[in-house]
């Protein structure tokens, strides 16, 4: 099988091949602290050699639960925020066809989300829609406790219950969480859900390659063994034993963490593959909470070309000089379309006819990476040959190993996100949530 490529050579323009590469003994360190648990948050390490310690009778269970399920369901709910759900979308959205929901007679459950905002419209249009569907819940908090989650598995709980009694809502329910602790396993096991088992020491936003992903994407029909084929594959690739030239998350890296130390400030993960959409959400999240803090990082955005090309593309290519721009691109999209021939050729495009929309697609792809390059924005190219469950394995893993080795090259820890709480203390204080008392008097006064 062949690997994702990563091309950094438009960086050097910007700082020099020498600079990034002397960096590759920190990177190649950071790749062994990383491996050896001797790094900072070495706690939060289990998803570093997860991929090639799932095993078959793990991915059985899993399958076993999911065909269980998917047999009485149009459409599953995952319930979630954060590392506890965007891991799913990312793969789910990246696969499906993108018409899929309006088509009738699917062959696999559709993937819905909760949980993730706390929108009253939301839930309520939700709710409208499920009223008309068969649908199972997978609720999903490391935690146990987070609220936008546990309010919205409140109201689809009671829904399911009501739609198709208790005794039928308890096997349509998967819960995923803590092996011991929170609100989400007391009441899995008081009502006899299934569960799962988020491990102590994987994150929310390195999860996805454990039951928080595995589970939804099985009952969405996707294959979860080539998912995680693709990450054991890159898990070996990106091994610290691997020189740094070829291992492309300690070249990545280096390169951008060069970019940082020049004065770059933005990365914007750019695709012209727009179903790439929600894995640069996921990637947003991982980058975002684990370098953002100590009042350092890079800021992560996202662009989806050409059409953000209309929007975004000016400030990229004349805006302030703080960006990178690092792109995703697929070598071969999976179906063949022409562009036809048109005898007037009224809109002027006989010069492309008989040739492949991806063909264009990729001067456009071309061309862009040339223009931004040109208006001061280097960029960092990753290649993948098509968009398939191994391939977003061998990504996903790819983006979080680089994540790990960039954190540490930053001087941070990347597996913690203390700043998360800010919002909350308010949110609870303002809410009158009982043990927070204190709070609620200086908020108030506040305001
Ligand atoms: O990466 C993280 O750890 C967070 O973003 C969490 O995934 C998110 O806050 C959800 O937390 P929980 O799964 O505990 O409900």
């Amino acid at each position: 099988m062949e690997a994702l490529k990563i091309d950094i050579s438009k960086v050097y323009g910007f700082v020099p091949k020498t600079d990034i590469y002397n960096l590759s003994a920190k990177a190649t360190e950071s790749a062994q602290a990383l491996e050896k648990k001797t790094g900072k948050g070495n706690d939060f390490l289990g998803w570093v050699h997860l991929p090639s310690s799932i095993s078959d009778t793990d991915i059985k269970d899993i399958e076993k639960t999911a065909a269980k399920i998917k047999k009485h369901v149009d459409a599953v709910v995952v319930i979630g925020i954060g590392g506890s759900y965007l891991g799913t979308r990312a793969v789910a959205e990246t696969l499906s066809p993108t018409f899929m929901h309006l088509k009738p007679g699917r062959k696999n459950p559709v993937i819905l989300y909760a949980g993730h905002n706390i929108g009253e419209d939301y839930l309520n249009e939700l709710t409208e829609l499920l009223n008309d569907m068969k649908y199972a819940i997978v609720v999903i908090s490391k935690s146990g406790t987070t609220t936008e989650p546990a309010i919205a598995f409140r109201i689809l709980k009671k829904h399911l219950e009501k739609k198709v009694g208790k005794e039928a809502a308890k096997d349509l329910i998967v819960a995923i969480t803590d092996a011991k602790k929170g609100a989400l396993l007391t009441t899995a096991r008081q009502e006899g859900y299934k569960t799962y088992v988020i491990p102590d020491d994987v994150g929310g936003r390195y999860s996805v390659l454990t039951p928080v992903g595995l589970v939804p994407l099985a009952i969405g029909g996707f294959d979860i063994r080539a998912l995680v084929k693709g990450a054991i594959d890159m898990e070996k690739i990106t091994a610290s034993s691997t020189g740094f030239e070829n291992n492309p998350a300690c070249l990545y890296a280096a390169a951008r963490t060069m970019l940082y130390r020049s004065g770059k400030r933005i990365e914007i993960l750019a695709n012209f593959e727009n179903k790439l959409h929600y894995l640069a959400e996921w990637w947003k999240q991982l980058y975002g909470e684990s370098e953002g803090k100590e009042g350092k990082g890079i800021f992560p955005a996202s662009v989806d070309f050409s059409a953000d090309l209309h929007s975004m593309g000016q400030y990229i290519q004349e805006g302030e000089r703080l960006l990178i721009e690092t792109m995703i691109s697929v070598t071969q999209p999976a179906t063949k379309l022409v562009i036809p021939k048109e005898k007037n050729d009224l809109d002027g495009l006989n010069y492309i006819a008989g040739k492949r929309v991806d063909s264009v697609n990729k001067m456009a792809e071309l061309g862009t990476m040339l223009a931004h390059v040109d208006g001061g924005v280097p960029n960092i190219r990753i290649e993948l040959p098509k968009l398939n469950e191994y391939y977003l394995g061998q990504l996903m893993y790819f983006f979080e190993k680089a994540c790990g080795i960039s954190g540490y090259l930053l001087g941070v820890n990347p597996f913690d996100q203390p700043g998360v709480e800010a919002y909350k203390k308010n949110m609870f204080a303002l809410l009158e949530k009982p043990g927070f008392e204190e709070e609620s008097k200086k908020i108030k006064s506040r305001i």
